[in-house]
C-alpha cells in the first residue's frame, strides 16, 4: 500500500488515480493522520501539494515519523517544500509565481543511482506542469539535485540514504505528459510494490466486456438493495452521469425509479424539452419535468457575486426537488406502493475520494453544487451506481447502454447553468442573450467538426458595454467572450486554438444575430490560474 497525504491540493484526488492504474493499492489520509495510528505498514509515503505555504503559521503539517518510518517518500510540490522544511533547508516566496508549462532538465548522478531512479528511462528535458508560488531557496543537508527548471534550481532533489524525493511540479496532472512514468518509478522501482491489485474499473477490454459485466452487476446489486416493490427518486439534469444513472436504475427497476428534471430557467437554450423528449420518449424513463424558473430567477434579481448565485441555486433546486419528491411520494403511496425510499446520485469516483480527503486547509476555489444536502432532510437511502467510476468510464457505460455520441460526449455543465456565464445580474434578457450566444458558437463548433476535440466551451456574457458601430449608427452594446479549454481532468486546462477561420464565422454570427451583443473575443488564458468558468 501506498500512503497518499492529502495536503488538501487540488489535484490529490489524481495522485491516487495514477497510482491506482499501476495497480498499486494507494490509501489517500489527510496530512494530521499520526503515523502510530495507521492500520497499515505503507510501502511507500506521498506527501500532496497544498494551497498553503510551508512558512504561514496556521500551515498544516506533517507527522515528522514519516520520515523516520525507513520507507521511501515523493513531496510534489508543497509536499517537496515539507520535505525541505523538516530537513533543514529553506522555501520563500517566489518574485514570479509559475503556472503552466515549464521544461525541466533531468540532472543524472551516475555515481549515486539511487537518487537516479525517480527518472528513470528520461534524459534531457521533461515538459512538466508548474502551479507554485513558493520554491526552496537552500537545499536541505544531504540532498542532491536531480532536475532543475530556469527558474526553480532545486525542482527535483533527492536523499539517497533516507530515499527521500521531492519534486516541485505536479507528475499527477495530464499536462506533464510523462508524469505518469515518474509516479511509475516511484511506486513501483522505488517503493518496490507489486502491481497486481485491480480496481474493477481499471479492467480495460475490447468489446468492453468489464462494461459490460458492471452493468449486469450493478443492475442485481440496485434490485436486491431496493427490493421487489422499493421506490427510488432521482435528479436528472440532461449531462451524462445523471443520464447513465438513470439509465441503469430504469434497467434495474423500471417505473419504481421516478426522475426529476428541474428546469432552473438558466439552462442552455431548449434544453429542457430536449432533455424531455430524450429520456421521456425515447429512453422511457419515468421523468417529472418541473418548470421553476420563474422561483429561480426571481431569487437571482439582483444578485451578482457567482458564490451567492450557486447557493441560491443551490439551495432552491434542494427546496423544489424535495417538494415534488414529497409529491411524487404521496402519489405513489396513494397508489397502494410504498414510500420512496432511496435516492439515486451520480456521485463519480473522483468526488467519493474527495470527500475523504483534508477538508481544512483545502481552498475553497468554488463551491460546486451538488445534492448532498438532501439526504439529512428526505431521510432518503442513498444509492450510487458510477462510484467507482471516473468519468471516461461512465462514457464507456453511457456506448454499451446505447446511448448516443451527442449526449455521452456532451461537453460537462455546471449545475449553476448559464447563471455563472452572466457576470452581471441574471435578468430572463440577459440568459436570452447568453443563450443565443451560446448556442451559436457550440452549433458551429460542431458543423467544424471540433466539439470532440474540446472538452468545454461556452460563452458568457460581460456586464460590460462597449461602443460599436452598426449601419450609420452608434451601438452601445455588451461584448461575449468565448471560452474553449482541452483538458482530460478539468484540474488544469489550455485554451483551445481555433483556426481563425472559425472564431471569425462564430463572431459574426453572434454579433449579427444576437440583439444587444456587438463584440466578441476570445479568452485565452491556461488553467491555472484561471479557471475554466469565469465565475
Ligand atoms: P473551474 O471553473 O473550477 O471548473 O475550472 C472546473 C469544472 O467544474 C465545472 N463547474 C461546476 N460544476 N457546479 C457544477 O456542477 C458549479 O458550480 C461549477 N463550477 C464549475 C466547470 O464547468 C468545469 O467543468
Amino acid at each position: 500500500t501506498i500512503l497518499i497525504l492529502d495536503f488538501g491540493s487540488q489535484y490529490s484526488h489524481l495522485i491516487t488515480r495514477r497510482v491506482r492504474e499501476f495497480g498499486v493499492y494507494c490509501e489517500m489520509l489527510p496530512c494530521t493522520q499520526r503515523i502510530k495510528e495507521l492500520h497499515f505498514r505503507p510501502k511507500g509515503i506521498i506527501l500532496s501539494g497544498s494551497p498553503y505555504s510551508v512558512y504561514d503559521e496556521d500551515a498544516p503539517r506533517v507527522d515528522p515519523d514519516v520520515f523516520t518510518l525507513g520507507v521511501p517518500v515523493l513531496g510534489i510540490c508543497y509536499g517537496l517544500q515539507e520535505i525541505t522544511w523538516n530537513h533543514g533547508g529553506s522555501v520563500v516566496a517566489c518574485s514570479h509565481r509559475e503556472y503552466g508549462h515549464a521544461m525541466l532538465s533531468v540532472i543524472k548522478h551516475a555515481d549515486h543511482p539511487v537518487v537516479d531512479r525517480l527518472f528513470d528511462g528520461f534524459d534531457g528535458d521533461i515538459e512538466v506542469w508548474m502551479s507554485h508560488g513558493d520554491q526552496l531557496s537552500k537545499l536541505p543537508t544531504n540532498f542532491r539535485i536531480i532536475g532543475r527548471t530556469q527558474t526553480a534550481p532545486y525542482a527535483a532533489i533527492a536523499h539517497e540514504e533516507k530515499l527521500l524525493f521531492g519534486i516541485q511540479f505536479h507528475p499527477e496532472v495530464t499536462h506533464t505528459p510523462r508524469g505518469k512514468e515518474i509516479i511509475g518509478n516511484f511506486v513501483k522501482t522505488i517503493c518496490e510494490c507489486k502491481t497486481d491489485w485491480t480496481m474493477a474499473c481499471y479492467k480495460l477490454g475490447v468489446g468492453d466486456p468489464f462494461i459490460e459485466s458492471f452493468i449486469d452487476k450493478e443492475i442485481e446489486r440496485i434490485r436486491q438493495i431496493v427490493g421487489k416493490d422499493g421506490e427510488v427518486v432521482g435528479a436528472v439534469s440532461g449531462g451524462v452521469d445523471s443520464t447513465v444513472a438513470a439509465k441503469l436504475m430504469k434497467e434495474a427497476i423500471g417505473d419504481r425509479f421516478h426522475a426529476i428534471l428541474v428546469d432552473n430557467g438558466v439552462m442552455r437554450l431548449n434544453e429542457c424539452t430536449t432533455v424531455n423528449s430524450y429520456l421521456h420518449s425515447h429512453l422511457k424513463i419515468n421523468l417529472r419535468v418541473v418548470d421553476a424558473s420563474d422561483k429561480f430567477l426571481s431569487r437571482l434579481k439582483g444578485v451578482t457575486d457567482p458564490e451567492k448565485k450557486r447557493k441560491i441555486i443551490g439551495n432552491t433546486f434542494i427546496e423544489v426537488f424535495e417538494e415534488e419528491a414529497a409529491r411524487i411520494d404521496k402519489e405513489t403511496r396513494k397508489s397502494g406502493r410504498k414510500s420512496i425510499e432511496y435516492l439515486l446520485q451520480g456521485t463519480l469516483y473522483p468526488d467519493v475520494i474527495e470527500s475523504v480527503s483534508f477538508k481544512g486547509p483545502s481552498a475553497v476555489i468554488k463551491t460546486h453544487h451538488n445534492v448532498g444536502g438532501l439526504l439529512q432532510d428526505m431521510k432518503l437511502k442513498l444509492i450510487e451506481p458510477l462510484r467507482e467510476l471516473f468519468k471516461d468510464e461512465v462514457r464507456r457505460l453511457g456506448k454499451v447502454l446505447s446511448l448516443p455520441d451527442d449526449l455521452i460526449y456532451r461537453h460537462p455543465f455546471p449545475g449553476p447553468g448559464i447563471a455563472i456565464r452572466i457576470l452581471g445580474e441574471v435578468t430572463p434578457e440577459q440568459v436570452a442573450i447568453a443563450r443565443a450566444a451560446d448556442h451559436i458558437y457550440i452549433e458551429e463548433i460542431k458543423k467544424a467538426g471540433l466539439y470532440r476535440e474540446i472538452a468545454q466551451a461556452y460563452a458568457a456574457l460581460l456586464p460590460v458595454k462597449a461602443v460599436g458601430v452598426m449601419g450609420d449608427k452608434r451601438t452601445y452594446e455588451q461584448v461575449i467572450a468565448l471560452r474553449a479549454v482541452e483538458t482530460t481532468d478539468f484540474m488544469t486546462a489550455d485554451w483551445y486554438d481555433f483556426p481563425h477561420t472559425i472564431l471569425k464565422k462564430i463572431s459574426s454570427r453572434i454579433i449579427n444575430e444576437v440583439k444587444g451583443v456587438n463584440r466578441v473575443v476570445y479568452d485565452i488564458s491556461s488553467k491555472p490560474p484561471a479557471t475554466i468558468e469565469w465565475y
